[in-house]
């Protein structure tokens, strides 16, 4: 049986591309903005995609393959796939949910931590010898704070029940109050933020949330406030974070997604009271060889005429 074309987009694990192979033909691509350099003659062979939270796939790279017929995420997040197009196409969409929600709402935690006890600073400090002349500045507590959370899907109810074991006071927006949780409801970031030692962002990418979290949001956080992202860029005002760090408007924040990642702003660099990591949440042995086996789970279901496990569109 002749194997159907796969168009990988970005990079995979062996342990995906080995299992992968042994069912598709592959095809390499680093970034749909590279589409130019596919072989014309491929194009029409092409009837899956495979690709990642951050690089998607747009209109015009679905519009050069006339028979292709999914795209299957190794992420939960599919805000970098044009799904209007995909669905006005007829081309199914998966994602990768549940399988990676504990990793990332556990790094979330360790954001906060690290941002509100400075232990990047504290290494740093111990490395650099400077101990010997007197001891590392006081910090801020972490447990019993209040934590607002933005955006309470699956790894926003993971974060809050891992913040309910350090006493925190946990509130949450959202679009609607959930009826099936007891933490406060408020209806909007700057709302949350009033109410907030500690603001979290979960909530989903794209164009209806994006820039959600701005500069009247950190001015309700406040100068004790930390901020942390593990939701997307694009939910912040990334100039209005910077402003707001650089003035010491918010005291710290703790960012594993950014804008133009990997190429992100470099004043993010020059700012001491910030904890950067690289769009790595999920990035744990066991959590991506569960997200690459849903996403082989997927394709295979549709190339074997079964029900998608975990379809978007
Ligand atoms: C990606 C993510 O899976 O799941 C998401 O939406 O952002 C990440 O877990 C990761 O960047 C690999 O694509």
């Amino acid at each position: 049986m002749t194997k159907p074309d796969l168009l990988l987009l970005g990079p995979y694990p062996d342990w995906d591309l080995e299992a992968l192979a042994a069912r598709f033909t592959l095809h390499r691509l680093a970034h749909p903005r590279e589409r130019g350099s596919l072989p014309p003659a491929l194009l029409p062979a092409l009837r899956a995609i495979a690709t990642r939270g951050e690089t998607g796939a747009d209109a015009a790279l679905m519009d050069m393959l006339p028979n292709l017929e999914i795209i299957a995420c190794y992420a939960v997040g599919t805000d970098a796939v044009d799904l209007a197009h995909a669905r006005a196409r007829g081309i199914r969409v998966t994602n990768t949910p549940d399988v990676l929600t504990e990793d990332v709402a556990d790094l979330g935690i360790a954001l906060l931590l690290a941002t509100a006890r400075r232990i990047v600073a504290g290494d740093a400090f111990v490395r650099s010898g400077a101990w010997a002349e007197g001891p590392f500045p006081l910090n801020t507590r972490f447990f019993g704070k209040r934590l607002g959370i933005v955006g309470l899907g699956r790894i926003g109810r993971a974060v809050a029940r891992r913040a309910e074991g350090f006493g925190m006071r946990i509130a949450y927006c959202s679009r609607t109050a959930k009826p099936d949780v007891a933490w406060g409801w408020q209806p909007d970031p700057a709302s949350l933020a009033r109410e907030s030692d500690f603001l979290i962002a979960c909530a989903a990418g794209g164009e209806g949330t994006r820039g959600m979290i701005n500069a009247r949001v950190f001015e309700a956080l406040g100068p004790q406030g930390i901020f942390v992202n593990i939701a997307r860029g694009t939910v912040v005002d990334e100039a209005a974070l910077l402003a707001a760090l650089r003035t010491r408007g918010i005291a710290g924040a703790g960012l594993d997604v950014f804008l133009n990642e990997p190429r992100i702003d470099p004043a993010f660099a020059t700012l001491d009271n910030v904890v950067l990591h690289p769009h790595n949440a999920s990035g744990t042995v066991e959590t991506r060889k569960a997200m690459g086996r849903l996403m082989r789970e997927n394709l295979e279901a549709h190339f074997d005429g079964r029900p998608l496990l975990t379809p978007v569109v």
